[in-house]
């Protein structure tokens, strides 16, 4: 039985609360998966630990209908991300605190803490990803526990397992996609002629944009998520600031129409590349594809990832990219690949 605590309790977590309230049954029938949430603790809505286990439907009352873990009958409350690390009786921690690609904090200090004491670490955030990957997982290695990323990059979409377990033995010359939910739906839907503002306001609705979703548009979010994939794949010992960037604040209605009356379409395209000296070069910047690119036609929050490897040639994997559910599966299934490992 794993036994969970949450550091965070935004989009994500709730998303993925939803997800285990609705099939903790189905999970149990069909992959023989049991858990306990034991505690969340949130900077903004209080914290609730139970070591027998938290009611999850409660605690999406409590904090649906009274904005506050706090609000959540039992338990002990007060405790805060890092007395719920170290002194709850979790044995793997979600961390969904807030991203900042800058410093990754508090993030990172979440994770070391965690695997310090040999507790698993599952994470959509990208800050500790892109700042800090390789340490924390030699610091996971050492503690005999796993710090599972899927959903930093692509959401729920399986690409970086697929490319650590099922495409281990190629070596990658370029990893290349669509890495952006928020700005690859902006731009599918000016194409069909909404105004910018409108459909970037639409993008936070549903769940897509960062918290300040310059991140998205200027293709911080993006550069993120190149540099992810290039330490993972390729050895890169990058940071985001490396990636050479321009986002898509600069496309204007007259370049979307120009680019269709030339049978293109703008999209922005993060990429790492090995060139033929050895050195490295990651980038994220719009670029108007011929419509018979196949990254042309993945439109709305969908993403793409294309990995170039030496035995296969290029493999694309396709799926949703943002979104509350979409990246609460993200963390579903880094659970399960936890239990199956059998740790
Ligand atoms: N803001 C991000 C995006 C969320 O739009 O892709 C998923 O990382």
């Amino acid at each position: 039985m794993q036994k969970i605590a949450m550091i965070g309790f935004g989009n994500v977590g709730q998303g993925l609360a939803d997800i285990l309230v609705e099939k903790k049954a189905k999970l149990k029938r069909k992959q023989g998966y049991e858990f306990k949430v034991v505690a969340i603790s949130d900077f903004k809505l209080g914290s609730v630990y139970d070591p027998d286990g938290l009611n999850l439907k409660r605690v999406l009352d409590a904090v649906r209908k009274r904005g506050s873990l706090d609000a959540y009958k039992g338990g002990t409350h007060g405790w805060d991300a890092l007395r719920t690390i170290r002194e709850s009786n979790a044995d793997t921690i979600i961390e969904l605190a807030f991203t900042d690609l800058k410093t990754g904090q508090p993030a990172i200090k979440h994770c070391r803490e965690a695997l310090k004491l040999g507790k698993h670490v599952v994470t959509s955030n990208k800050g500790p990803a892109a700042l800090a990957y390789p340490s924390l997982a030699r610091l996971a290695k050492k503690h005999d526990a796993r710090f599972m990323i899927e959903g930093t990059v692509m959401s729920g979409t399986p690409v970086l397992n697929v490319g650590m377990n099922d495409l281990a033995g190629n070596d990658f010359t370029s990893i290349q996609g669509i890495l952006n939910g928020t700005t690859n739906y902006m731009l599918s839907e000016m194409e069909k002629g909404a105004d910018y503002e409108t459909v970037l306001k639409k993008a936070q609705d549903l769940g897509y944009a960062e918290a300040d979703p310059t991140g998205d548009v200027e293709g911080v979010d993006a550069a993120g998520k190149v540099t992810i994939l290039a330490n993972m794949f390729m050895d890169a010992g990058i940071r985001p600031e490396d990636v050479k960037r321009k986002g898509i604040t600069k496309i204007t209605p007259a370049d979307i129409e120009k680019a269709t009356k030339e049978g293109k379409r703008w999209k922005l395209i993060g990429t790492v590349r090995r060139k033929r000296t050895g050195t490295l070069e990651a980038s994220v910047k719009p670029i108007a594809l011929p419509l018979s690119d196949p990254l042309a036609g993945v439109m709305g929050p969908v993403n793409a990832v294309t990995f170039d490897s030496d035995l296969l040639g290029k493999v694309t994997v396709i799926g949703p990219g943002a979104g509350r559910i979409e990246t609460g599966y993200s963390i579903l299934t880094d659970l399960l690949a936890i239990e199956r490992s059998g740790k």
